[in-house]
């Protein structure tokens, strides 16, 4: 059985600030452990460098826990005129580890197609950074029992142009539409059933790749649904919003994960 680490990816989103980089990383220095699961924040990128420094500063008061920082968007394109876009490459040399990529909201939003997804996940690696892969059904989607189909569309395309052992390095957060940012979040069971899916589906072309690849779930997490969310066989953590913003319940989050 493969022994993954759990992880805590807090997405800020368009929130946050320097003093809450501050905040969490006064808690962390005297709660994290070295066993503790892997903690990713995603601030937004004008506040990555604050981040960066808190890691630096702190990185010998952390007991050995794994904290690191990721992005919540990157472009697909290496470079050039591509007005407001920040690529790969300087998200790499800003400190970043992980970026965040088809999330629900840019998909709705700003048109990001699962071809753009694809291709964003591709120059993440390219690189050295590591994708958080999103995938998820709408709450319609789900209704009309198309919850496997539409996740198996946002995964296959990335599969297809990246192969499956690009998911070596790669994480899968599963968030269903419906329940980001709604307080609704899935059941436990609901989460569990999806999450099967998505490693069974790796599975079939790699089982290394299946049984290893992370699947987090996202979608209204909190400390008093994350015990039994974490507890699920193929749930390795969760993508955190909201209560990524508040610094006890992140931190709580962080060792309810472990
Ligand atoms: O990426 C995290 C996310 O979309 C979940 O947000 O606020 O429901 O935890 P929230």
């Amino acid at each position: 059985m493969a022994l993954r680490r759990p992880m805590i990816a807090g997405n800020w989103k368009m929130n946050g600030s320097g003093t809450l980089a501050n905040e969490l990383f006064r808690k962390f220095t005297s709660k994290l452990k070295n066993d503790s699961a892997e903690v990713v924040l995603c601030p937004p990128t004008i506040y990555l460098e604050s981040v960066r420094q808190q890691l630096e500063s702190t990185k010998d008061s952390l007991n050995g826990s794994l904290v690191r920082m990721g992005a919540q968007n990157v472009s697909q394109h290496d470079f050039g005129a591509y007005t407001g876009e920040v690529s790969a490459k300087m998200l790499k040399e800003a400190g970043c580890n992980y970026v965040i990529v088809g999330h629900s909201e840019r998909r709705r939003m700003y048109g990001e197609t699962s071809d753009i997804v694809a291709d964003k996940f591709a120059a993440a690696q390219k690189n050295g950074l590591t994708p958080i892969l999103c995938v998820g059904e709408s709450g319609p989607a789900r209704e009309a029992r198309r919850t496997f189909e539409v996740i198996a569309e946002e995964l296959d395309i990335v599969i297809e142009k990246n192969g499956t052992m690009a998911f070596d390095n790669a994480i899968i957060a599963y968030e269903p539409l419906w329940a980001v940012g709604t307080g609704k979040s899935a059941t436990p069971e609901q989460a569990q059933e999806v999450h099967a899916f998505i490693r069974k589906r790796l599975s079939e072309v790699s089982p290394f790749i299946g049984e290893n690849v992370r699947i987090l779930y996202g979608g209204s997490v909190t400390p008093s649904n994350a015990a039994d969310l974490f507890a699920q066989p193929d749930v390795d953590g969760g993508l955190i919003g909201g209560a990524s913003l508040n610094s006890t319940e992140f931190l709580s989050l962080c060792r309810i994960a472990m």
